[in-house]
């Protein structure tokens, strides 16, 4: 595969924000990578270090501006503090709004076509604050969302049924973080109904549901952070959109009848993001709406 002449842009030179520009650089999704950090020294030794790895592949790598960043096809904002142990991803609101606040300003004027990914958390409620701020289409807003989730759910499912990840379609559901819920009901192995290829009890299914919730916590427990789940679910989102997929994930975008972003699988193309239509059981439902609540009322509270 040879790399599009696009460029993405990322914000945030920490080690989620290397570690997606080390993703995109090794899948070749464009041929120009854009770094930029407001700590210009880390953000260089960031770069100095990616460009050893670019021998495998034809991709540039470079230290830019908010200037440089505003052009390019695809911005990520990674920027922001990260969760401590034990601490949650609604924990960081304060510190990583006012992050999102100085990032968009200095986007200005920001590409109209451009679309803007939020990785950094509280990821749906940042995002529905980026495209306040933005100024762009909602559709051209996006998070990466319960993708994450989804990903690891499908593992320990896959696991179980000793099958390929890609063979499991299940997605997690509603918030990138505790109120998320795992759509049972249209799961499915190769189109079969996942809970009859895993007739799994109600306790089981809230085992694997906790298991994933906490996947980023355990990790976070060790080693600090979490970097490279979420470096992989960027570089997919880029390669839908810069070769225009139109593939089926589920991440966070606007939803007009919950008054929120969260996540939900959606079809994501070159033009961003457009609604697929899921079905939900009653309690699927029921957990998505209290999940719309939860954030609608922590962006109330942050509004006053
Ligand atoms: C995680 C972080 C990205 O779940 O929220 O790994």
């Amino acid at each position: 595969m040879s790399a599009s002449s696009g460029s993405i842009a990322i914000i945030g030179a920490g080690s989620v924000g290397a570690a997606i520009a080390y993703s995109l650089l090794l899948r070749q999704v464009v041929a120009d990578i854009i770094l930029v950090d407001i700590n210009h020294e880390y953000c260089q030794a960031q770069v100095e270090d990616l460009s050893d790895a670019t021998f495998l592949s034809n991709v540039r790598i470079r230290q830019g501006t908010a200037e440089d960043a505003r052009n390019a096809d695809i911005i990520i904002i990674s920027a922001g503090a990260k969760q401590k142990p034990g601490e949650t991803r609604i924990g960081l609101i304060d510190r990583n709004i006012k992050v999102l606040e100085s990032v968009t300003k200095s986007l200005q004027p920001i590409r109209s076509d451009a679309i803007l990914l939020i990785v950094a958390n509280p990821v749906d409620i940042l995002t529905f604050y980026a495209q306040r701020l933005s100024g762009l289409p909602r559709n051209q807003v996006i998070g990466s969302g319960t993708m994450l989730d989804s990903i690891r759910l499908t593992g320990i499912l896959a696991k179980k049924l000793k099958v390929s990840d890609s063979s499991i379609h299940a997605f997690v559901i509603g918030e990138h973080g505790d109120s998320q819920y795992v759509a049972w009901s249209s799961a499915t192995v190769h189109g079969r109904p996942l809970l009859k290829a895993l007739p799994l009890t109600k306790t089981e299914r809230e085992e694997i549901a906790t298991t994933t919730r906490m996947k980023a916590d355990s990790i976070i427990k060790v080693k600090g952070f979490t970097s490279y789940g979420v470096a992989a679910v960027a570089a997919r989102m880029c390669e839908a959109i810069i070769f225009d997929h139109r593939k089926i994930l589920p991440l966070s975008h606007w939803q007009e009848d919950l008054g929120c972003c969260l996540s939900l699988p959606a079809v994501l193309g070159r033009k961003g993001i457009s609604p697929f239509q899921v079905d939900l059981d009653e309690t699927e439902q029921q957990f998505l709406v209290q999940s719309a609540q939860a954030l609608r009322l922590i962006i109330k509270e942050n509004d006053q």
